[in-house]
């Protein structure tokens, strides 16, 4: 069962995304209700020791980078010991390369024992830079604490800082110029990102995402944009700067998806295998895991879940349905 995951369109599998809680401490309009949403059963959210179990299963199926995700992962009272588990684990190209996704606002306190724990890069979700407006979209007024987040990611080592944005019309667009020159500024990539349809309101609409073609005229009326490197499997197109060596990244998964190429298999918090971010369909690890599985029962469920793959997010086929889980549940 040690082979490798691979799918019926020949993608191998090689990044696992784990969502290790999906409370968040901010309340993003495109992503949540004021009040939250239904939170995951407690006691199905899986243990550390389970965490740690999946990923060295799925490191001898050849997974060999590993994204810890949320909503927040690091509201996970024991996220840096989830770290330094998971760095401990040998995958075929040594050490599970091991990054978080996070909104920043404990990095201030934890960016320090992230590294030593063993993490090695930090993407910081930042839609604006004005610190009301970074209040109205979280519902949070926490702008200073993310921004203190990233720079203590950068202090700490955990190079190259990506930030993430997603563009939204109206809202943020017209902050995309003076968002790379932050990032910039820090030598950090900034990152913009089509909005795509998995907020728990279901109020997504094509016509209110900013495109990626929207994103890049307006970037270019101001800088000098060149491609830059080896996209491989990343959902991130990069360009550089002026010549550089700063780049920005533009994530167009919707007008321009990258499933193609995807490597991408999902472990929600309460232990459900994801082979999309879009799967109508998910394979219950936890009961696996609860139920006196063994390795390979977990091995199978893993390449079970990839043979049922499709070959695209299928946004834009007539019969779309957004998935029930919302983002903050699957853990982007
Ligand atoms: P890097 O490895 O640093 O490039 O990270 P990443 O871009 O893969 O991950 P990150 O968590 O920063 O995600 C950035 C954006 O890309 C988010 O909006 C994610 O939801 C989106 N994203 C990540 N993986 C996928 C994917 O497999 N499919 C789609 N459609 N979007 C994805
Ligand atoms: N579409 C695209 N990206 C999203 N994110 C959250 N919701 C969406 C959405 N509907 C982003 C977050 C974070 C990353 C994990 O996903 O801003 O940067
Ligand atoms: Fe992979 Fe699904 Fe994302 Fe496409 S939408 S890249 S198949 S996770």
């Amino acid at each position: 069962l040690a082979r490798p995951i691979v799918d019926r369109y020949g993608r191998v599998h090689r990044d696992l995304r784990i969502s290790l809680t999906d409370k968040c401490n901010l309340r993003c309009t495109y992503c949540m209700p004021a009040e939250g949403v239904p939170w995951l059963h407690k006691e199905n959210i899986l243990t550390t020791d389970e965490l740690v179990r999946v990923a060295e299963v799925a490191a001898a199926l050849g997974i060999v980078e590993v994204r810890l995700t949320g909503g927040e992962p690091l509201l996970r009272p024991d996220a840096v010991d989830v770290v330094a588990r998971m760095s401990a684990i040998i995958g075929e190209d040594g050490p599970l390369e091991l990054s978080m996704t996070t909104n920043g606002i404990r990095l201030p306190q934890l960016a320090e024992p992230l590294v030593e724990a063993g993490l090695t890069r930090v993407n910081v979700s930042l839609d604006t830079l004005r610190r009301d407006r970074f209040h109205d979209l979280t519902r949070r007024d926490k702008l200073p604490e993310v921004l203190a987040g990233i720079d203590a990611a950068i202090a700490a080592g955990l190079a190259p800082v990506k930030i993430n944005a997603v563009a939204m019309r109206g809202v943020n667009d017209d902050e995309l110029v003076d968002l790379v020159a932050f990032a910039r500024d820090k030598g950090a990539e900034m990152r913009f990102i089509e909005q795509m349809p998995l907020d728990a309101g279901h109020t997504w609409s094509r016509a209110a995402m900013v495109t990626g073609e929207e994103i890049l005229a307006e970037l270019e009326q101001v800088f000098d944009l060149t491609e830059f490197g080896d996209r491989g499997t990343s959902p991130a197109e990069r360009f550089l700067i002026d010549g550089g060596p700063t780049t920005v990244g533009v994530i167009r998964s919707v007008t321009l998806p990258f499933c193609g190429a995807c490597d991408r298999v999902r472990l929600t918090a309460d232990g459900q295998l994801r082979n999309c971010l879009f799967a109508r369909e998910e394979s219950d690890l936890l009961a696996v895991l609860r139920g006196g599985g063994t390795d390979d029962d977990i091995a199978a469920l893993m390449h079970t879940c990839i043979a049922g793959k499709l070959p695209g997010h299928g946004i834009d086929d007539p019969g779309f349905l957004q998935p029930d889980r919302p983002m903050s549940a699957i853990g982007g």
